[in-house]
């Protein structure tokens, strides 16, 4: 049952007569007599969405078989939501921002030979959906953006290979199954067993196109994986500056720099020296964080804008939190402010980003 109905245009006429047939002088008597508020009849008559129990009630109140006058077109799904808190966001058309910080990675990636960069930043601060946006903003096709969303970063993007490790993924905790997924992400022959010395003969001069390798949660694979040790990052390092004609580059993710990551897990490996730009993360910029607010498929009220970009920070997982507390009421007709509160009951999980 969908959580809101409305009047279908064909039977607006019908309903606004029946409220005089059925002996009400005004929306308002007809909205006291029922103990709602008079916006939610309005909208009733109007043929705007109402909440589902107000308009079996309403309906009934004034002799109208509610199923009958319902706009079927309403128990379609609603399109998907453009904010999604939570999960990283993997679908370009659904990221903002952090155009600072693109121009510099694209820059490094475009040039020979590749050079590595490191990406720092709190938690929730939107490390693995910028790793993403990475891997596939040059190849999205234009129609799965939004106009005038910038995606020409690189010059044959189609020449580019991407290669996105989770390292909290425990296949990749391994050296094995880590090494094993590069080869196979890279159209290479396996071998078998995949060790560290078997891997570096595949590879060495064989990497003719650019290729980017993203780790994401480094940190988690120098704290809980005794295998990718000092030794292998040593191997990984001299393939990328000695053995790949400097087609090779890694992207990473943390939330401290890398020689600090490093020295907290008891690493010295030269692996972590080797990240000559590293952009950290904070909040978006004002006309970024407008953009993700105003990509809502309804309009928020303007003095909703500034409220969520003040409550926000800009940050954007809670702009995301509060733009879709927002939409939701507004997909159910809701007009008052009471949504705020639910709001930031909903953003106090990651209060911790507004913190200096
Ligand atoms: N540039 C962005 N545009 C839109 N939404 C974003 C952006 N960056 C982050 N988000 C939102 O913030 C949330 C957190 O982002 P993400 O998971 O990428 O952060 P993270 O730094 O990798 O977090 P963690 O430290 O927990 O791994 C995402 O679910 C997404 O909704
Ligand atoms: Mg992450």
């Amino acid at each position: 049952m969908p959580r809101s109905l409305k009047v279908a245009p064909k039977y607006i006429v019908k309903v606004k007569q029946s409220l005089q047939r059925n002996g009400f002088p005004s929306q308002q008597v007809l909205a006291d007599t029922l103990g709602i508020a008079r916006d939610t009849v309005s909208k009733f008559l109007n043929g705007k969405p109402v909440d589902y129990l107000n308009f079996v009630e309403i309906s009934e109140r004034l002799g109208l078989n509610w199923q009958q006058i319902a706009s079927k077109e309403e128990t379609t799904p609603p399109p998907p939501s453009p904010f999604i808190p939570g999960i990283p966001t993997t679908q370009p058309r659904y990221f903002f921002g952090r155009q600072r910080e693109l121009k510099r990675i694209f820059d490094l990636l475009k040039r020979h030979p590749l050079q590595n960069a490191a990406i720092i930043g709190k938690r929730r601060s939107g490390k693995t959906s910028l790793l993403h946006y990475l891997k596939n903003i040059t190849t999205t096709p234009a129609a799965q953006l939004r106009p005038n969303q910038k995606s020409d970063w690189l010059p044959n993007p189609e020449n580019y290979r991407w290669i996105f490790v989770d390292l909290q993924d425990a296949r990749m905790q391994s050296r094995e199954g880590l090494l094993g997924y590069i080869l196979e992400c890279l159209e290479m022959p396996i071998p078998n067993p995949c060790d560290l010395d078997k891997f570096m003969d595949a590879v060495s001069g064989k990497l003719q196109k650019p290729t980017v390798i993203l780790l994401d949660e480094i940190g988690v694979g120098l704290q809980r994986c005794p295998e990718l040790d000092d030794g292998f990052w040593e191997s990984l390092r001299s393939l990328a500056t000695n053995y790949t004609q400097g087609n090779l580059a890694f992207v990473l993710a943390t939330p401290e720099s890398p020689i600090e990551l490093a020295r907290h897990t008891g690493h010295s490996s030269p692996f972590f020296n080797i990240f000559g730009y590293s952009a950290t993360l904070g909040a978006l910029t004002e006309v970024e964080a407008r953009e993700l607010i105003t990509s809502s498929p309804i309009p928020f009220p303007e003095d909703d804008i500034e409220w969520i970009l003040t409550q926000s920070g800009r940050w954007a997982i809670l702009l995301q939190i509060l733009c879709r507390e927002r939409l939701f009421t507004l997909e159910d007709g809701e007009t008052e402010d009471n949504w705020r509160e639910e709001a930031l009951q909903q953003m106090q999980p990651f209060l911790g980003l507004l913190e200096a």
